[in-house]
């Protein structure tokens, strides 16, 4: 018999929620008008559009009108930020995260290669910024901030009211990617004094391959896609209707569950992480415990490596993700542990489990039940277990 799959990897990618898929399917069949077209059939396609960013503006506190449908939350990332440059030829600074996304963090390293300054901001031990640094880094010449509302690998929330309080005071542009945060945690615009934010689908349960960037009005920018006038001109392309209406509908069943996701999903996951951290010695959380996504926990077992731990997970029917990434035949930890000053030792030991609304009890237990002889038989083969602290790698 197949073991059943427990899906632990909801930062990576969601389940496209049966609901969403029932709105999706009219315009992937038969209502395929091209929404900017004059006759009634197109009128259809164009309604339920905009009954998605209506959707969409009611989740996040903002206008309709200040939602531009993108293809996913690594377009939106990039139009925000290079859209403000563009609309202030004059600014030549970038602050960013040294933790962030590689869809922001390859941005900066673009903006360089083009000559600008980028400052990255540190992170202490639990992942966190400092508000100090910040306001020390911005200048008449920054351009835009971009910082990321939570961490996609630990769940660490950053203070983004803070940090956004403290660019409007200078007059900077302030840019949120909040692709992780978004149906996780109550967001509103309404009160947040923050220019762009970005979003995508596939993370809450609509499908890959659609995301929002928020607009607020009155924000320097200017169109990275260029062609027809497709969402008031702020992104060329024939809109993605079917995947839009998906958006749409996801967005409005994540208002609804909101609540679940910050009792019993953050139940589940304190469960895990606390279930994990008694039955494995030598394991730590990583990421700030005080300030964090209610659906993710990073846990490092110190003397293991996170793919082989992935491997035995997967031969148990479970997913799950690691902060280590093969590459060039050496596993090489994560630019966010690195740069939180996880030692070696943990940062190679390192994995994310991440829920959703779907994950069950019995997936968590089974999960508690598995994953510590996951570890113990790691363990026993592990070249690190018998050597000194001060032998290992630093
Ligand atoms: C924090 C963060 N930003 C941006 C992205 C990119 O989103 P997309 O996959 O929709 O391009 C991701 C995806 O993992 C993410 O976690």
């Amino acid at each position: 018999m197949k073991t059943p799959l427990i899906y632990l990897d909801n930062n990576a990618t969601t389940a496209v929620a049966p609901e969403v898929l029932e709105a999706m399917l009219p315009y992937l069949r038969d209502g395929y008008g091209n929404p900017s077209s004059m006759y009634s059939f197109a009128g259809a396609a164009h309604k339920a559009m905009e009954k998605a960013r209506e959707q969409a503006a009611a989740l996040l506190g903002a206008n309709p009108g200040e939602i531009v449908f993108t293809s996913c939350g690594t377009e939106s990332d990039a139009t925000a930020i290079l859209g403000a440059f563009e609309a202030q030829p004059e600014k030549r600074h970038f602050i960013t995260s040294r933790v962030e996304h590689s869809a922001v963090i390859a941005m900066g390293q673009y903006l360089e290669h083009r000559g600008l300054r980028v400052t990255y901001l540190d992170v202490d031990e639990k992942g966190q910024i400092s508000l100090d640094q910040l306001e020390a880094a911005m200048t008449p010449d920054t351009g835009i901030v971009s910082l990321m509302y939570a961490n996609n690998e630990t769940g660490t929330i950053f203070p983004i009211a803070e940090a956004a309080a403290l660019a409007k005071e200078r007059g900077v542009v302030f840019h949120v990617d909040a692709v992780q945060a978004v149906g996780k945690i109550p967001i509103n615009l309404a009160t947040l004094p923050l220019g762009y934010l970005a979003m995508s689908g596939h993370k809450l349960h609509a499908p890959k391959g659609v995301g929002v960037l928020y607009i607020r009005r009155g924000t320097p920018f200017r169109p990275f896609l260029r062609g027809g006038h497709q969402e008031g001109g702020r992104r060329a392309g024939t809109e993605n209707v079917p995947y839009i209406v998906g958006l749409g509908a996801a967005c409005e069943l994540a208002a609804q569950h909101i609540q679940d996701e910050n009792t019993r999903v953050r139940r589940l996951r304190d469960k895990l992480e606390t279930g994990l951290l008694r039955a494995v010695s030598e394991a730590r959380i990583n990421g700030d415990v005080t300030s964090r996504l209610p659906n993710t926990t990073n846990i490092s077992f110190k003397y293991v490596e996170g793919e082989a731990i992935l491997l035995l997970l997967d031969q148990e029917g479970i997913c799950a993700s690691s902060g280590s990434a093969c590459t060039s035949g050496s596993l090489e930890p994560s630019h966010v542990l690195r740069s939180m000053g996880v030692p070696f030792t943990y940062a190679h030991g390192s994995v994310r489990l991440s829920l959703s609304r779907y994950t069950t009890e019995a997936e968590i237990d089974k999960t508690l039940d598995v994953l510590p002889k996951v570890i113990a038989r790691l363990r026993e083969i592990s070249p690190y277990r018998d050597l000194a602290d001060d032998a290992l790698p630093a």
